[in-house]
Order: C-alpha cells, then structure tokens, then sequence
C-alpha cells in the first residue's frame, strides 16, 4: 500500500494535466490508468488520431484539387491505407510517450491498472490498496448508442473503431451530424467513399451559430458529402456485405431505409463511470447521467472530486484540462477557477470551424441588443492565395458598449484564429479593441480584424 495526496483516476486531458499540476505544486501525485498507454481517449482513439487522418486526406485532397493550378503536375498520389494507419499510429504513440516522459519528469507515479474507490480515501488498482488524501476521477466518457443499434467496431462502428477499419468503404452512412460524424465524414468522402449523414435535428452540429452552421452543410455538401435531416434513426440491421440503417422522416412519419457497407454510429458521449464504486460510495449524480459536483469540482463524498466529461458541460479535452489544472490548484489551497464563457469548440474539417461565446440565437433568445461584424474570406488574401477563401468570420458584440460577445468563424486555421477572441473576451476587450490591433499582413488573421472593423465604421476589403 502506498499513500497520496491525490489520487487522479484517468490519465485523458483532464486526468494527466491535473495530475502534473498537483505534482508541480508539490503534491504526492498518482494516476490510475488502465490502458497500455497513457491519454485516454483523446490521444489513443480520439482527437490526436483524427487529426493525423484528417491531416493525411488534406493533403490528398489539395492534391487531386489544387496542385495543378499551381504549377504541380503528374499524378495525384494514390492511397496507401495501411500506411496511412500506421502513420496514424505512429503520431499516438508519440504522443502517448510524451506524458510518460512528463509523468517521470515531475513525479508522477502511473498505478497501471483499473482503479476503484472502494472507501473514502481509498483506491484500489488490481490487488493494491491505495490511500489518498483527495482523489478526483477522470474517468472521461464512452460513446452513447442507440436502442436497436449493435456495435461491433467492425462494420457498425463508434469513432473507435472508424480509425481502424480494415479497408475504406465504398459506401458508409453516418448516424448524427455532430462533430465525430463530420470530422470522420469528412475523412472518407476525401478517401473516395459516398457517405450519407443521417441526423435527426434539421440543421448540422447542434448548437453552432445557425448562419454558420448552413454555410457549413452548403460547403460540405459540395465536397461530396450527402445529408438526411430530420431523420429519426430507428436501428441498424446487419447485413452480410451491407448494413442497412432504418429511419423515420419526422416531416411525414415515413419509414426510409439506406444501405451502406459501414455505419458510424455518432449519437454522442456518455459519462463513463462503470466500476468505479460510486453507488456504494453514495456519490450524487444528475439525472443525465454526470456526476454532480459544486462549484469547486467536490462531489458529496468529502475528498472526493470529478473533472471532465464525467461532470456537466461541453465534452471537450481542453474544458477538462482547464478543470484538471483548476481542481489541483483548490486541492493545493489556492483558487482554481475555469471561465465557462470563454470555451472555444473547434471542428477539424477543411475549412475548420470554430466559436467560442454566443451565437446570434442564443443573444436574441436572451433579448440582448447586438450588432454583428461579418467578413468574408473572399476579401483576404492570404486565403485566396492558397484556395482557402470560402468561409467567414462573424463577430457579435453589445450593441451599447462594443464589448466582444462572440465570434464564430468559418474558413482556414479557424482553430487557431478563435483564440485571439478567447484571449480578447478574457480581458473584456470591445470590437474596437481588436481592430485597432495591427495584424500582419498577410495572414488569415486579417479577416478577424475585418469583422471588428465592421463592428464599426466598416471593413476596408469588403
Ligand atoms: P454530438 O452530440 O456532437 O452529435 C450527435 C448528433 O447525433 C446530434 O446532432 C444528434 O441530433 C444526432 N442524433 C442523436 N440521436 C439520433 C438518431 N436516433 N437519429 C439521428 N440522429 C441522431 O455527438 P458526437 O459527434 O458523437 O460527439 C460526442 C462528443 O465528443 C461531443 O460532445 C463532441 O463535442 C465531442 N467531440 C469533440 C470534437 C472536437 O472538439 N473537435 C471531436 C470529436 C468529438
């Protein structure tokens, strides 16, 4: 047996930083994970690999589109998919290497192992029981299937198994049109597969800014993309070389049927807290499932703290990193605190999309008087340069005071550019403030300051 001051359970986003926090400020540190590698989700069957994928078809798109036009002849490069699968692994295993390397660097001890809370201040990883004064789980979240949907990660498969399959489908349908959907649509509409989305709601990704969210479908859909909305997924029969995904238009209640050699289930995520112990703890949850936490990232159990997709709010790698640094920081007695308002959600297709604040709807539900600085990629010329100029930025502000609200970007590196906005809602900024920054010439960046210049007296390259 050993002892901790804090125990963290689930080495993802939230559980790794928080552990090299607590470690950084002086904390006995140990992390539970049960996997070979360390990263979670996020490194080993999420986030990193899409990226690597998503990289890899870029590049394949740009080209079979775009390397001709600049002088580039000869033949577009044909797909090698096992390389491409090992390149994909290659870039986890890197980076699953770099938190062990971290985790040696400040000290963290990795009790390899499944880990659970069999009494207050206690954990149990294989045969060993652990103490510690504080323990916060991490557990993270797994994907959140469909009544009538059997996943076998082969033909019907979660995100997980669509980074592995064995070949590239000829045909694939996509239940849900949130970001897992798009993302791994995108991946194999660039590949050569017809892919169909089938989402239940009548517009793409839920909760994105709506004029956002069209241009969006409008782009996808000239890159080959085909979409079903307003489709209630009943199940999924199995078939022989074929799948057949069975849905009801809500328009007219009508039964419809599509074929496709593999089906994508992307429905969302669910807290995954399955043999943690905590009904016998007596842990609080939410009727949705999340574990219930206060302010200060506590559950019921004295000591006892959740981060992450395990709690409420958005299911992103950064929102539990920022909770992971903030809950080691009130464990260590100082204040830890996580702005909610200011969380970027960035979706890795090409172009990429980003926000971070209010969309225009949320504004007008809450009856706020705004204005809106809108600017088209069009009038930029870095983004016109490479073939990138579809896409906007949309920035809102109060209407009274100028200060920043929200900005929702669609164009190249949106991901990136978010930031100056997150950055700028930190401080309170206005819109004027951004557009009186100097922006170098020529980048994408630009066109952020655009959308401020038209918060005010108006964009120049509009
Ligand atoms: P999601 O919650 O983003 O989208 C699920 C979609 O499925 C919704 O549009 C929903 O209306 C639809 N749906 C649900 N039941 C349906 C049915 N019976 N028939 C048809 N459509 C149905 O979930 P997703 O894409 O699975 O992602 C899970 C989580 O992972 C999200 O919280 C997401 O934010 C996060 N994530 C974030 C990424 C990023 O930040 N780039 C990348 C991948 C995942």
């Amino acid at each position: 047996m050993a002892s901790f001051d804090v125990i963290i359970i689930g080495s993802g986003p939230g559980g790794y930083v928080c552990a090299i926090r607590c470690a950084q400020l002086g904390l006995k540190t140990a992390c539970v994970e049960a996997r070979d590698t360390l990263g979670g989700t996020c490194l080993n069957v999420g986030c990193i690999p899409s990226k690597a994928l998503l990289h890899a078809t870029h590049s394949l798109h740009e080209a079979e589109h775009n390397f001709a036009k600049m002088g580039l002849k000869g033949k577009s490069p044909s797909v090698d998919w096992q390389q491409m699968l090992a390149y994909k692994d290659e870039v986890i295993s890197g980076n699953t290497k770099g938190i062990e390397f971290l985790f040696k660097k400040n000290k963290v001890t990795w009790l390899k192992g499944w880990g659970q809370i069999t009494a207050p201040g206690k954990v149990t990883v294989g045969d060993e029981v652990h103490e510690a004064k504080n323990i916060v789980i991490a557990t993270g979240s797994e994907p959140s299937t469909l009544p009538g949907v059997e996943i076998d990660e082969k033909t019907i498969v979660t995100s997980t198994g669509t980074l592995a399959l064995p070949k590239i489908p000829k045909t694939m349908a996509v239940i849900g049109a949130g970001v897992i959907g798009l993302e791994m649509g995108s991946v194999y509409a660039r590949l050569g597969t017809d892919v169909t989305v089938v989402e239940y709601l009548d517009a793409i990704t839920p909760g994105m800014d709506a004029e956002v969210a069209k241009s969006f479908q409008r782009i996808l859909a000239k890159q080959g993309i085909k979409f079903v909305l307003g489709a209630a997924v009943q199940g999924v029969d199995k078939g022989k070389s074929k799948n057949t995904v069975r849905y009801n238009l809500r328009k007219d209640d009508s039964a419809q049927t599509l074929e496709a050699e593999v089906v994508l289930v992307a429905t969302g995520r669910k807290p995954y807290i399955t043999g943690l112990g905590l009904d016998a703890l007596g842990v609080e949850m939410l009727p949705r499932g999340q574990i219930k936490t206060d302010g200060h990232f506590s559950t019921n159990v004295k000591g006892l703290y959740a981060i992450g997709d395990a709690i409420i709010g958005p299911m992103l790698a950064h929102k539990a990193e920022d909770e992971g640094m903030a809950v080691a920081e009130i464990i260590a007695g100082k204040a830890g605190h996580v702005n909610y308002g200011v969380i970027p959600g960035v979706v890795y297709t090409s172009p990429e999309v980003a926000s971070v604040g209010k969309t225009e709807e949320q504004l007008k539900e809450e009856g706020r008087a705004y204005k809106v600085g809108k600017f088209s990629f069009m009038g930029n010329a870095r983004a016109k340069a490479v073939f990138q100029a579809e896409g906007f930025v949309k920035l809102l502000a109060d209407k009274a005071t100028d200060r920043i609200l929200g900005c929702h970007i669609i164009g190249p590196g949106a991901g990136d550019l978010i930031h100056e906005i997150c950055v700028a809602m930190e401080f309170g900024a206005s819109a004027q403030d951004v557009a009186l920054t100097c922006h170098a010439h020529p980048t994408y960046s630009e066109a952020v300051r655009e959308a401020a210049l038209a918060c005010g007296d108006g964009a120049i390259h509009a």
